[in-house]
């Protein structure tokens, strides 16, 4: 098999019944066609560390783009890679992750699929630079949210190609956070805005007004599955 394509991939129905009661549990709170991209990341226990956070926090997807082949094209043997597994407390086990080869090729993708995608810098960087409070991440049905390099940060073709440049804002002497950090401070955010829209709204530029809102967060005694 080469990517996952549905929850039966993840979840097949021959799992235990906890595992199973826990997979419908959480579908209703996951962020449809929400996507966290790692762009070129060095050290795969960042890959673990994001891959964890985009599984608590209820992301549909990770993508990875990955010029130095660091992980496997096939997403079963990326489940079974011991150091992702180990790095993400099993969450790859859980979770779509797909690899590109390379910046432009999962813009490509994505754009193919009509997302729209920001990134996240600490620093003042591209056309359009927003404070993450400030953000409306509910805009675009479809959204891809960037993260870049250990090092580099996030590189200038995938400032080119993304509709804004995120930053979480910052008060120290220090010039960024770590990029499992700032993955979870941005995610939350950007969930719990859409988990509150899709709460509201079935359908894209709030059509389909619900009589009802859906719960944002679980059950006391869901949670403590
Ligand atoms: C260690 S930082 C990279 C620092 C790098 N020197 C740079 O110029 O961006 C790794 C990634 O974490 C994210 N990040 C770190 N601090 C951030 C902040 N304050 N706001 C938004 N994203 C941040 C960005 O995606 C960044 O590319």
């Amino acid at each position: 098999m080469s990517q996952p394509l549905d929850e039966e991939d993840i979840v097949p129905k021959k799992s235990k019944p906890s595992v199973r009661a826990r997979a419908d549990a959480i579908r209703p709170f996951v962020c449809k066609n929400l996507i966290a991209v790692i762009e070129d990341p060095s050290d795969v226990k960042n890959i673990g560390t994001v891959i964890r956070n985009v599984n608590a926090l209820g992301v549909e997807k990770v993508y990875v783009v990955d010029p130095r082949k660091a992980l496997p094209d096939d997403w079963q043997d990326m489940r079974e890679r011991p150091s992702l597994s180990k790095t993400s407390v099993s969450a790859v086990k859980w979770s779509f992750v797909k690899r590109f080869d390379s910046t432009d090729d999962c813009f490509d993708h994505l754009e193919r699929k009509n997302f729209h995608s920001v990134v996240t810098s600490p620093h003042v960087k591209g056309k359009c630079n927003i404070y993450l409070h400030e953000g409306d991440f509910t805009e675009h049905a479809k959204l891809a949210v960037w993260f870049g390099n250990e090092a580099r940060g996030i590189s200038d073709r995938a400032l080119e190609r993304s509709d804004a440049c995120v930053a979480i804002p910052m008060f120290g002497m220090i010039e960024s956070l770590n990029l499992g950090t700032s993955s979870d401070i941005v995610l939350y955010e950007v969930t719990k805005q859409r988990r509150l829209y899709q709460s509201q709204y079935r359908l894209r530029n709030k059509r389909g007004k619900r009589a009802t809102p859906l719960p944002t967060v679980m059950a006391p005694e869901q949670s403590s599955l």
